[in-house]
């Protein structure tokens, strides 16, 4: 049953494109919407999937998903899109209970795919070397009910990190190459090291950096494409959207090894 202090994304019921709210539920609060006020106090005591009659129209609470929070996050940088967060998650097989790094936090979007995974019993240390990056970051995770299992860590991910036995670490900033080395002390044998790269340039000189350092084995580079599509049977219409991102990045595998002695 929901509670004051539960963090609830309202999603319009529409046939066309619906607008969606996330609140987190106050006593005596309200919401102001095209569909008319949604009262708070109409939530707390409902559960999830329950649906709400507001003056023009209808809505369901839901459960918000990571993907759900970026929505609604300030942007300050470029993000890693839920695309690459979701495969990056699963190259490291990131679940309940990991510890696991990532430089840059940026504005905190793989962060909140992170945490979600380790929750409740895991961490994640999130490191930035721009103060003005990591604030944004700890607003938008604060707007989340995941900032618990969070550390953010003012440090160049270039400089030595205090962090041990971590089971995975991700690199996603302008040279991921530089860290490499760095972050093998971190990793457990058999943890995994996901890197994102937007520039080509940086990819080969990144594998170059992997497969020089004895403590890695470089797995698999590659690139996740994804096209959306119009499905409207009323209409008869199913196609590919006219515009669509095509491009994000790429992605390097690579796990860390325990050397021969
Ligand atoms: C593209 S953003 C990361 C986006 C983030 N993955 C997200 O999903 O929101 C790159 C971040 O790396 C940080 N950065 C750049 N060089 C760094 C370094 N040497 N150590 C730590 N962070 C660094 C930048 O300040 C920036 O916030």
């Amino acid at each position: 049953m929901l509670k004051e202090g539960n963090i609830v994304r309202i999603i319009e019921i529409s046939q066309r494109q619906s607008k969606a709210w996330i609140i987190s539920l106050a006593q005596n609060a309200e919401l102001s919407t095209h569909l008319g006020n949604i009262l708070h106090n109409d939530c707390i005591g409902k559960n999830f999937g329950d649906i709400l009659s507001l003056t023009k129209g209808k809505v369901i609470i839901s459960r918000p998903s990571p993907r759900d929070y970026i929505r609604y996050f300030r942007l300050k940088t470029q993000i890693l899109y839920e695309d690459d967060c979701a495969i990056a998650c699963s190259l490291a097989g990131v679940g309940s209970g990991m510890y696991v790094g990532e430089a840059g936090t940026g504005s905190g979007a793989l962060t909140t795919f992170l945490a979600h995974h380790v929750q409740p019993s895991g961490h994640v240390f999130s490191y930035d070397i721009n103060t003005k990056y990591l604030t944004n970051a700890q607003k938008n995770l604060a707007k989340t009910d995941l900032s618990d299992y969070i550390t953010f860590k003012l440090q160049d991910i270039r400089s030595p990190l205090e962090e041990r036995e971590l089971d995975a670490f991700f690199l996603d900033f302008s040279s991921p190459y530089e860290a490499i080395d760095n972050i093998a002390p971190v990793l457990n044998g058999g943890g995994h090291l996901v890197c994102f790269i937007p520039n080509w340039g940086q990819v080969e000189q990144t594998v170059a950096q992997i497969r020089q350092c004895p403590y890695f084995v470089h797995q698999e580079t590659f690139e996740i494409t994804r096209r959306n599509f119009i499905v409207n049977p009323d209409k008869g219409i199913m196609r590919p959207v006219f515009r669509d991102l095509v491009y994000s990045g790429i992605l390097i595998h690579a796990i860390r090894v325990n050397p021969d002695k």
